[in-house]
């Protein structure tokens, strides 16, 4: 069978932001599993990595989209990506030069990048909406009381909220990743300030060398496509 790439991916577009002041280099897609093959990542120039070889199509099918937004938001930059690997934890390998995060959620996938040497850590992550009887679930999670009170005096929909600081957190684990170089919990992030667009969190323990305990953190914040999306990035403060 010949892979119609067109088939498989729609609306993939280019897309630029900004997070105070800071330019960052975006590339989004939908993409339709039933239109998914494993000849897509020969077709599109790629592997399909071997701690994949057991995985479900729907996580080869999201793994893909994920790293052909990757590779056209570093090619935007003039930063040319042959496969991007896999780290211990899941953390994407990427190349010298470039920082960048992947994130996909039904069948939306995207990646923003940077390759400005003040840019540490970059975090984005988006959800499709969640419903009340979801966020019941993970609300003992995500966030303890004094963050629930939080979230329940800063937006109108409490539901809405909690889909936000649960996304928000993700976002900064995956931005931190880089200096943290482990796997921290939901506990360790706890939400401090809800404002227009942007939530603030104070580290709850030390981390890292450079992420201690009571350090401040911003994640810009927006709801879209019936979900939420939010981007952490982490500057480099000596200079
Ligand atoms: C890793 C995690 C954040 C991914 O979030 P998700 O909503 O499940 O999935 P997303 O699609 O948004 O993100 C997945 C992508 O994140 C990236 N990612 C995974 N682990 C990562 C890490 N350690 N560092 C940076 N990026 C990572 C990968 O690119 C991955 O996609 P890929 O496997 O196709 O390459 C989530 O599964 C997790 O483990 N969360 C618990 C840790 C956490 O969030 N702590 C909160 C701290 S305050």
């Amino acid at each position: 069978m010949h892979p119609n790439h067109d088939a498989f991916l729609r609306e993939a577009a280019p897309f630029d932001t900004q997070v105070r002041g800071q330019p960052l280099t975006g590339y989004a897609c939908r993409f339709r599993l039933d239109a998914y093959d494993d000849a897509l990542y020969p077709g599109h120039g790629l592997r399909l990595p071997p701690q994949l070889a057991r995985a479900v199509a729907k996580r080869r099918g999201e793994f893909l989209a994920g790293r052909i937004c990757a590779r056209r938001a570093l090619a935007r930059l003039g930063i040319a990506s042959a496969d991007i690997a896999i780290g211990p934890d899941r953390e994407p390998l990427w190349p010298a030069g470039a920082i960048a995060s992947i994130s996909h959620a039904g069948d939306r996938a995207v990646c923003l990048a940077s390759a400005d040497p003040r840019v540490i850590g970059l975090g984005i992550d988006i959800e499709s909406r969640i419903d009340a009887r979801l966020a019941g679930e993970i609300r003992g999670v995500v966030v303890d009381h004094a963050e629930q009170a939080l979230i329940e005096a800063g937006f109108d929909d409490a539901v809405a909220g909690l889909a936000a600081a649960f996304s928000a957190k993700e976002a900064l684990y995956k931005a931190l990743y880089p200096q943290v170089r482990a796997f921290f919990g939901f506990e360790a992030m706890r939400l401090a300030r809800v404002d227009e667009g942007r939530l603030g969190f104070l580290a709850a323990i030390d981390l890292s060398p450079t992420v201690r305990a009571g350090q401040a953190f911003e994640v810009d914040i927006a709801f879209e496509d019936g979900g939420v999306r939010s981007i952490a990035c982490c500057l480099r403060t000596s200079d």
